[in-house]
């Protein structure tokens, strides 16, 4: 098993200052009555980016979150500070509107449902490209400033494809980038105004990692069909204008140490406690005062993680929730579904109207088989802490991970971990369009468009003996322990400077 500091000794032996440029922060700073705060984040890209940072004692450049931060920090940077290692924390400040086109638009409102074949339509606005090309402009500029001596420049995600243009292949520097988004057919990305200069720039670095070969493979065809490169296809190099870029899949793992120590770690009642006081208690429930556990074996729980995002299949699951409940009515009063859904993107209209379906659709469930207090969809719309979402993955008797495509998802190996460490162990029902279906081929797999297979799979993962989920989970615990973090991103590390290295 790769650990941490198998990561930290390779970096060290390859004397390379390490620079990762990531749309996303990975610790927000908030001014509250003249204090100043940090706040981790819990879940997503920018967490399994701290470790790696740490690692490799990096200069993270993210794009700032909050308005307090130009004033507390401005063009300084932030030391971040762990047991295990630190690195420096710089920011981009975006202008007024500047976000808006980069971000709600161009990413999020182009790129992102190009991308995930969620049947939602992609929206071109040459100002949203703007915004997109001077943001990442600024990013190339604050990496360069960076640059010293032997550097390893790591971009990160479809926010920022631009950058290695602009970057414009600096002296002593190599190049990774990370695509963790799924790659569309080419038929569906060449409808793009600015396919060509994306992919030009892309083909600027000398390593581009996705998660699973299809996306990879569906990348390199989408260059060929654009432009005239030879792709050597033993080696997945592709030779564009003098220069060579790798393209491989190395599919992202979860920090399997961390979600285990929670997991070991003696829970006291917390938000767990009064979530579930706050939701399941009906008026003669509360008569009878008892612990939040007592709830999770009173009811079975089914649940569910995801941002608020249509890719992750929301309204269909609802769907298949309502159509299990109608043929399994030994659940009723006996089983719910909560829905932990983390706030994204919400300025969106797409998402603003998102959750109005998903809240529509729940009360109508709940309107149909609700009875005596007991309400079988509980929705919750806010964040928690990775302490918390483990407990609840400890409490668990299935967790539904179904979206519509998904380049991997992290919520389903992080519940398969915590899982491992239950005596009872929730079963996992997964669609096989996340990428993380190839790693955890131990879930009960389902196309989340075949409402019936996914009816059947909750009520099989909610009837599963114990035994065979005990098996199951563990299983999978060890491949995602073999398959962690560290490991990917040793992978990352040494893929790229060996993609370099021929032309030094
Ligand atoms: C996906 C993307 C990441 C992004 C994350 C959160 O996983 O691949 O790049 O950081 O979503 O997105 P958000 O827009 O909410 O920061």
């Amino acid at each position: 098993m790769t650990t941490f500091e198998d990561l930290k000794t390779f970096i060290s032996s390859q004397n390379i200052r390490v620079i990762i440029a990531a749309d996303a922060e990975t610790v927000v700073l908030e001014k509250k009555d003249g204090q100043v705060s940090q706040r981790l984040l819990s879940g997503g890209v920018s967490v399994v980016l701290d470790p790696l940072a740490k690692a490799s004692s990096a200069v993270y450049i993210g794009r700032s979150k909050t308005e307090d931060e130009k004033e507390i920090v401005g063009k300084g940077e932030t030391k971040i500070e762990g047991d295990r290692g630190s690195y420096i924390l710089k920011r981009v400040y975006l202008e007024n509107g500047e976000f808006d086109n980069y971000y709600n638009g161009f990413s999020n409102q182009t790129l992102w449902p190009l991308c995930h074949v969620a049947f939602e339509n992609p929206a071109f606005h040459r100002l949203w490209y703007e915004g997109y090309v001077s943001v990442n402009k600024k990013f190339a500029e604050s990496i360069k400033n960076e640059i010293k001596g032997d550097t390893f420049i790591w971009v990160n995600d479809y926010q920022l494809c631009l950058v290695p243009k602009f970057l414009n292949r600096p002296k002593n520097a190599v190049i990774g980038f990370f695509w963790h988004i799924p790659w569309p057919t080419w038929e569906a990305f060449r409808i793009l105004p600015q396919k060509k200069e994306i992919i030009e720039s892309l083909l600027m670095c000398d390593f581009i990692g996705f998660h699973r070969g299809y996306q990879a493979r569906n990348f390199i065809e989408t260059v060929r069909r654009e432009f005239e490169v030879r792709v050597e296809e033993e080696t997945s190099k592709i030779y564009y204008k003098g220069h060579v870029t790798t393209v491989k899949s190395l599919p992202l793992g979860i920090d399997t140490d961390v979600v285990s120590d929670i997991a070991k770690r003696d829970k006291k009642e917390g938000t767990l406690e009064i979530l579930i006081k706050k939701i399941l208690r009906t008026d003669e429930e509360r008569k009878n005062e008892s612990p939040y556990i007592e709830y999770f074996r009173k009811y079975k729980v089914i649940l569910g993680v995801d941002r608020l995002d249509y890719t992750k299949g929301l309204l269909l699951r609802l769907d298949a929730l309502d159509r299990f409940f109608e043929n399994n009515k030994k659940y009723i009063g006996k089983a719910i579904y909560l829905g932990l859904m983390a706030p994204s993107r919400d300025t969106i209209p797409s998402y603003k109207a998102l959750k109005d379906a998903v809240e529509e659709e729940a009360e109508k469930i709940n309107k149909k088989y609700g009875k005596n207090g007991w309400r079988p969809i509980h929705l919750i719309y806010q964040t928690f802490s990775r302490e918390e979402i483990v407990d609840f993955y400890l409490h668990a008797s299935l967790c539904l991970v179904t979206p519509r495509d998904d380049g991997m998802n992290l919520v389903s190996k992080e519940f398969v971990m915590a899982a491992s460490f239950s005596k009872n162990p929730g079963m996992l029902v997964l669609s096989q369009f996340a990428g993380s279906a190839t790693d955890l081929s131990q879930a009960l797999i389902v196309n989340p468009y075949d409402k019936s297979e996914v009816v059947n799979a909750i009520r099989r993962g909610l009837e599963m003996k114990r035994e065979e989920k005990v098996r199951r989970t563990r299983a999978m615990a060890k491949v995602l322990e073999e398959n962690n973090v560290y490991k990917w991103g040793v992978d990352f590390f040494q893929n790229t400077i060996e993609a370099r290295q021929p032309q030094r």
